[in-house]
C-alpha cells in the first residue's frame, strides 16, 4: 500500500472542479466527489481508497481524517481493499433475492470458488453481495464494474463472466433480451394516441380511451 497519495492530471483537475462547486466554508461536500476520483485514478492497482489518499482528501478538505473514513465506510461503492479487475456486484436485497440472488451466488462459488468479499486467485473476480441497486424490475442483477446484468439466471451469470474472463464484451443490460424494463414481449400500455409505442402489442385497447376528467 502506497504511503503517499495526491491527485495527478485529468484526477486533479476533476477535484478541483468539484470543490470549487462549494462555498469555501462548505467545501467537505466534495468528500464522496473525491473519494470516488481517488479510486477511479488507483484504478489500475486494485481500484480502491487507500489510507494515504484519505488522509489526502482530508488535508484538501480541511476536514477530519475521521470524517472522510465516516463516509468512505459508509458507501459500499467506496472500495477499502483491493479488489479484481472485475468486481461482480451482487444484490442481495429482497427483489433480487426472491428472484433468485441467492442462486447466483451459489453458482459464483461453484465455478469459480469465490464468495462474498473474496477475489479470485488470479485476481480477476471479487464478488461481494451489496443492497439495492436501483434495478429492481429486472431482478435479479448484478454490476459489473460500471456495467448492469439484468433478468440473470446463473447460467447467464456464468455466461457473463466467462466472456469478461475470456476478454469478450459481454451483451450489458437484461440478458433475456428485453429493452429496459419493458414487458415481455413489448409495450403493454400507451399503446394507441399520440406518441403510442407500438400499434399492435398485445394489450393494445381496440379503441382510444376517452379522458373523462373532473367536471365532465
Ligand atoms: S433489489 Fe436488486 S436492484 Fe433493487
Amino acid at each position: 500500500m502506497s504511503e503517499v497519495f495526491e491527485f495527478t492530471g485529468d484526477f486533479l483537475k476533476e477535484a478541483e472542479r468539484n470543490i470549487a462547486k462549494y462555498p469555501a466554508d462548505r467545501k467537505q461536500s466534495a468528500v464522496l466527489a473525491l473519494l470516488f476520483l481517488a479510486q477511479e485514478q488507483n484504478h489500475e492497482d486494485g481500484h480502491y481508497v487507500t489510507q494515504a489518499a484519505m488522509r489526502t482528501i482530508s488535508e484538501m478538505l480541511e476536514m477530519p481524517y475521521i470524517r472522510v473514513m465516516e463516509v468512505a465506510t459508509f458507501f459500499t461503492m467506496v472500495n477499502l481493499k483491493p479488489v479484481g479487475k472485475f468486481h461482480v456486484q451482487l444484490c442481495g436485497t429482497t427483489p433480487c433475492m426472491l428472484r433468485g440472488a441467492e442462486a447466483l451466488m451459489d453458482a459464483v462459488k461453484e465455478k469459480f470458488g469465490i464468495g462474498h468479499g473474496e477475489t479470485t486467485e488470479d485476481k480477476l473476480f471479487t464478488l461481494t453481495e451489496v443492497e439495492c441497486l436501483g434495478a429492481c424490475s429486472n431482478a435479479p442483477m448484478v454490476q459489473i464494474n460500471d456495467d448492469y446484468f439484468e433478468d440473470l439466471t446463473p447460467e447467464t451469470l456464468i455466461s457473463v463472466m466467462e466472456t469478461l474472463k475470456g476478454g469478450g464484451d459481454p451483451t450489458i443490460g437484461s440478458q433475456m433480451g428485453r429493452a429496459s424494463s419493458e414487458p415481455f414481449g413489448g409495450p403493454m400500455t400507451l399503446t394507441t394516441g399520440p406518441g403510442a409505442q407500438t400499434a399492435d402489442a398485445p394489450n393494445a385497447p381496440k379503441e382510444t380511451p376517452v379522458y373523462i376528467g373532473p367536471g365532465e
